[in-house]
């Protein structure tokens, strides 16, 4: 269990070291992007801060790689305070949770990432710990069974998960701050990558740095990796500078398209197309042809084709785009009336 979970303290010297490798920012000033959310965030925290109280428990929910670890990183740093990083999945009993809990100080942040997978158990141990900074501790069993209830300091719980819709509404209602994040603009894509680009030594064009953002299906994680892919061809194939021509051969030899489409998003639009006839087709029978966890097509591929326009989802089902049909250079779309009419033959 120990290393499942890590401990930081407020910066020590050997995160120091890693600050010029780590592109994330650290403080909300930094923050690009998200500004609506970074607001009202640096009034809570400001808040609980002049109070000496203790900040509202956070949920961040959306896409994977739109910043809900770095908001948690964040918050922890304007607090001031020690972040516990742990995550769902790594919490398969109580005792695991419970043995957290009890060492955190007053104040302190507790990060649970993937919070949609915490086991019903381990879940049932929050309640408490949540509401009345407590926990339940039972012993034995049957006519035996005592319990005891252990104080635990005041702390803040930041969740994140990728499907707001998949927790437990008790759970949910006990985060008095929920956030939902947000793909980003090309726009505010640009700026992380010439901020990034800064912080990496590299020089770049704004041609480039904007060719990359289009690329990076909103996303500045993925912003960040392709950066990171064209920096290196740069250094080894151009003399060190990204130029847009460098940055597009770059990209081009990674797999990646026009639109940031990778490999897996084009199989997932070829199916529909090509198996399915353009939809409606349901998830499920995507991820079994294209042997994909059904989830993974749900929380990875799906959020930025849905918000590209390539895909809609219908009560009936998934539907490739007129867009989709275009991009892909596949003939034969259908509108849904055009299919309605087909249907009804
Ligand atoms: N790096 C990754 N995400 C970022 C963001 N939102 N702002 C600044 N730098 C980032």
């Amino acid at each position: 269990m120990k290393d499942k979970h890590k401990t930081l303290p407020v910066m020590d010297e050997a995160e120091e070291r890693k600050i010029v490798a780590d592109l994330r920012p650290k403080r909300f000033q930094e923050y690009i992007g998200q500004r609506q959310i970074v607001e009202t965030l640096q009034i809570a925290v400001q808040a609980a801060k002049q109070r000496g109280d203790v900040l509202d428990h956070v949920l961040f929910y959306g896409p994977p790689g739109l910043g809900k670890t770095t908001m948690a990183h964040i918050i922890a740093n304007e607090l001031e305070m020690p972040l516990t990083h742990t995550s769902g999945p790594a919490l398969e009993k109580g005792g695991d949770l419970v043995s957290i809990l009890t060492h955190l100080g007053y104040g302190s942040v507790l990060f649970i990432d993937e919070i949609h997978r915490l086991p019903k158990i381990v879940e049932e141990f929050l309640y408490s710990a949540m509401e009345d900074f407590a926990v339940d501790i039972i012993f034995d069993k049957g006519m035996n069974a005592r319990s005891y209830r252990a104080k635990l300091e005041p702390f803040t719980l930041v969740g994140a998960t990728t499907r707001a819709g998949l927790l437990s509404s008790p759970l949910r209602e006990r985060f008095g701050i929920q956030r939902s994040l947000d793909f980003y603009t090309s726009e505010q894509l640009q700026m992380v990558i010439s901020r990034s680009a800064a912080i990496l030594e590299v020089g770049i064009d704004d041609d480039a740095s904007y060719a990359i953002a289009l690329r990076s299906r909103g996303t500045p994680r993925i912003a960040n990796q392709m950066l990171r892919r064209v920096r290196d061809y740069a250094q080894v194939r151009a003399g060190g500078r990204i130029t847009l021509g460098v940055s597009i051969e770059a990209l081009a030899l990674e797999g990646i398209d026009a639109l940031g489409l990778t490999p897996l998003d084009v199989r997932f639009l070829n199916v529909i197309i090509d198996f399915y006839k353009g939809g409606p087709v349901g998830v499920e029978a995507i991820a079994a042809t294209l042997q994909e966890e059904t989830d993974t097509l749900i929380d990875v591929v799906e959020p930025y084709l849905l918000k590209a326009g390539l895909l809609i989802r219908t009560s009936s089902g998934r539907r490739a785009t007129e867009l989709s049909y275009n991009h892909l250079k596949k003939k034969g779309f259908r509108k849904a009336s055009g299919q309605l009419e087909l249907l009804a033959e």
